[in-house]
């Protein structure tokens, strides 16, 4: 049997990793400021966390949601306090994909409307729903098609009034990024996040906080769209929530009643995401990785400003985009082949960085050194 081809691969096979250091089967090492798509959090196989994840699969590592699992409760309660939303909910799954399905759904639920608002560049993962709302007709397949989803063009608030103006007793929610990831660091600006706030107030519509790259602790605040001063109502979460452990939610404000049967899953919350989620938010709280991503990143950003040749940096915190000259198209690859540093890229000319939120300076430093060299050629 063949594997389905449908990633474009960098011949490496990592096979050791710690911190933001991984090697390969050579024994050659990187650095990676790439954190395996943002999803490396408090850094690879974390002692807290290993040991944790470790004790579990001791005791019992999965049963299903039909009984009693005391580390969900433990998480949710971890999470409101790390997070400051106490008196929100939480429901587990597994992909951030599930979690925006999850989000519209229940959207849908609370309301009993179908449309959805969701922005140009943003992506909100490769299931039904949350594929239609993604803006790349390339990967919505026929049956994903839908009259549903209004497309407005990204912080432009007459758009969204208006629509709203048009629409307003039909539009289930409205779904957004706090920085477009894939859309290459693109910053949803404070006045629009919070016209999205009271809009939907306005016109009982639900705000959805995809906070899936941009969340946990990545900009300096827990949840990028936190910037802005208002709540959403709806939060979806996944990348740096297991540290590299399939592991999702959304943190539901109060004014959502559930029913037994509304949302379910057969992994989601199991006892193993569930360790794996907690030592991750352990870590978060007792090293305080908010405030280092918060101060290495702007560090970071104002060096990366001071270099010549680079069309923008964009970005906060731990998130940031470089946007390289179309006469630079081969920096990405020659910082991972030549200087030996893993980043991320989005099209046409980015790259991404999303390392691990306990990113030291002299790693940034490490960087920044070879990123000029890289510049030159
Ligand atoms: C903002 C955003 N939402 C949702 C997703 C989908 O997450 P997953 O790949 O875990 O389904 C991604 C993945 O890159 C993302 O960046």
């Amino acid at each position: 049997m063949n594997l389905f081809d449908v990633y474009p691969l960098n011949d490496i096979e990592i096979t050791k990793a710690s911190g933001s250091t991984v090697w390969d089967a050579n024994g050659q090492e990187y650095l990676d400021l790439y954190g395996g798509h943002a999803v490396i959090s408090i850094g690879h196989t974390h002692p807290h966390y290993v040991q944790r994840l470790t004790d579990q699969l001791h005791k019992v590592g999965f049963y299903s949601n039909s009984v009693k699992i005391p580390l969900q409760t433990q998480l949710a309660e971890k999470l409101g306090t790390v997070s400051g939303k106490v008196d929100y909910q939480l429901f587990l799954c597994n992909s951030g994909a599930e979690a925006n399905e999850n989000a519209l759904k229940l959207a849908s639920f609370y309301n009993g409307r179908k449309k959805v608002i969701a922005f140009k560049g943003a992506f909100h993962g490769r299931t039904s729903l949350a594929v239609s709302a993604t803006d790349n007709p390339k990967i919505i397949a026929p049956v994903n098609e839908t009259d549903n989803i209004i497309f407005l063009p990204y912080n432009d608030e007459a758009a969204l009034a208006a629509t709203f103006g048009e629409y307003g007793n039909e539009i289930a929610a409205v779904i957004i990024e706090g920085i477009q990831g894939v859309g290459g660091i693109k910053e949803a600006s404070i006045s629009f996040l919070q016209k999205i706030r009271s809009l939907c107030d306005e016109y009982n519509a639900v705000y959805i906080a995809d906070s899936v790259q941009c969340g946990y602790g990545r900009t300096g605040k827990f949840y990028a769209h936190d910037a802005a001063g208002v709540d959403a109502d709806v939060y979806t979460m996944a990348k740096g929530m297991g540290n590299g452990f399939p592991v999702a939610g959304i943190s539901i404000a109060p004014k959502f009643k559930p029913w037994h049967g509304m949302l379910g899953t057969t992994f989601g919350g199991n006892h193993l995401a569930c360790a794996a989620a907690l030592a991750v938010l352990e870590i978060i709280d007792q090293d305080e990785l908010l405030k280092n991503a918060e101060k290495v990143g702007a560090y970071l950003i104002a060096e990366l400003q001071k270099v010549e040749g680079i069309v923008e940096v964009r970005g906060r915190g731990l998130m940031i985009g470089i946007v390289l000259p179309e006469h630079m198209p081969n920096v990405k690859k020659d910082l991972l082949f030549k200087y030996k540093i893993f980043t991320g890229e989005a099209k046409p000319n980015v790259i991404r960085l999303l390392p691990a939120l306990n990113l030291t300076k002299d790693q940034a430093d490490r960087f920044l050194n070879d990123f000029k060299t890289a510049l030159k050629g």
